[in-house]
């Protein structure tokens, strides 16, 4: 297939390039950021800059795909102002969905975020319901960012419902690779009272590269919307425990798949998309949360 990739300078797209050049398809790649206007090294994807805001580079962009990853977005509201945030997200969103539907592109993998039941960037905060979250989850979004991702998802439905595209809005942890794993999750490895919204849960970006190549290929019809977490969360902490140790009964707890589970339940996306991790934290660090020295 020829799938667009945005974001592509990402840490998402830059994964979600890699894992779909490998599966064989031939990948456009695109972001904001300059080409480089050198010779290309071999098997080094096409390239063009564009921001997604302005319809008319989105309907450039989205031309001619057979499958269009959508990873742009300004990856949490903390760093630019809330309208910012908002209007880049929603209406990058808005453009490619809207390209997408006119160009008849027969499917779209919308990367969305675990953030959008709400409890994350919440200004009056509140807690998940329940445990492991899933995507049945109440949806009660205070920010602009998970404000913006939730939209995003309903453009997916409007979408299938006025043409024949097909959408998957992947909905993924808190991303890690090997640059990142000790800084952001080392704490919560070495401490089970480092809690995020997340409920000690994470990504590993080559898992989640692999889910995007999935959803890039699935047959689903209309709009599904799936959580990609690892299956275990940081720490191997004992979840049941950890979660009654420092929540009390104010999230209710719901079966666990293992006892190390993260606060995030897959089963959807093993269940429709095929989609079974192969990585964890344990590959990049030691129990004390340390980069491990033996690592290939
Ligand atoms: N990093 C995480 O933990 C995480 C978790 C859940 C969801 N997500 C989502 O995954 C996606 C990728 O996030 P990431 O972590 O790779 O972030 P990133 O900042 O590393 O990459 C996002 C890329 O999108 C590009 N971009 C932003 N606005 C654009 C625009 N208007 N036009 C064109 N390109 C634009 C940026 O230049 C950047 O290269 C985002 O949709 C993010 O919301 C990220």
């Amino acid at each position: 297939m020829r799938v667009v990739v945005t974001g592509a300078h990402g840490k998402v797209g830059r994964a979600a390039v890699r894992a779909l050049s490998a599966a064989g398809h031939e990948v456009t790649a695109t972001d904001l950021t300059r080409p480089v206007w050198e010779r290309p090294e071999p098997d080094e994807p096409a390239y063009l800059q564009a921001d997604l805001t302005d319809a008319g580079q989105a309907f450039a962009v989205v031309r001619g795909a057979d499958a269009v990853v959508h990873a742009a977005a300004i990856p949490d509201p903390t760093a630019n102002p809330p309208q910012v945030v908002f209007q880049n997200n929603l209406m990058a969103t808005f453009n490619v969905v809207e390209a997408a539907v006119r160009f008849g592109v027969p499917r779209l993998v919308n990367i969305s975020s675990e953030t959008v039941p709400g409890f994350f960037f919440a200004e009056r905060p509140f807690l998940p319901d329940y445990a492991p979250v899933d995507e049945e989850h109440p949806i009660r979004p205070q920010d602009p960012y998970a404000l913006a991702k939730h939209f995003g998802e309903q453009l997916m439905d409007a979408a299938v419902r006025r043409s024949d595209l097909r959408c998957v809005s992947l909905r993924p942890s808190w991303v890690q690779h090997e640059g990142n794993y000790e800084r952001n999750l080392g704490p919560q490895v070495r401490d089970s009272s480092v809690i995020g919204a997340g409920l000690w849960s994470y990504i590993d970006v080559y898992d989640l590269a692999d889910a995007i190549v999935l959803a890039a290929e699935s047959d689903l019809p209309g709009h599904e919307v799936f959580y990609i977490a690892s299956p275990d969360n940081a720490g191997g902490h004992d979840f049941a425990a950890v979660l009654r140790r420092y929540f009390d009964d104010r999230i209710e707890l719901r079966h666990l798949a293992r006892r190390d589970a993260s606060g995030i339940s897959c089963a959807k996306a093993h269940r429709l998309l095929g989609w079974t991790p192969k990585r964890s934290w344990r590959d990049y660090l030691d129990e004390n949360g340390r980069a491990r020295t033996d690592q290939e």
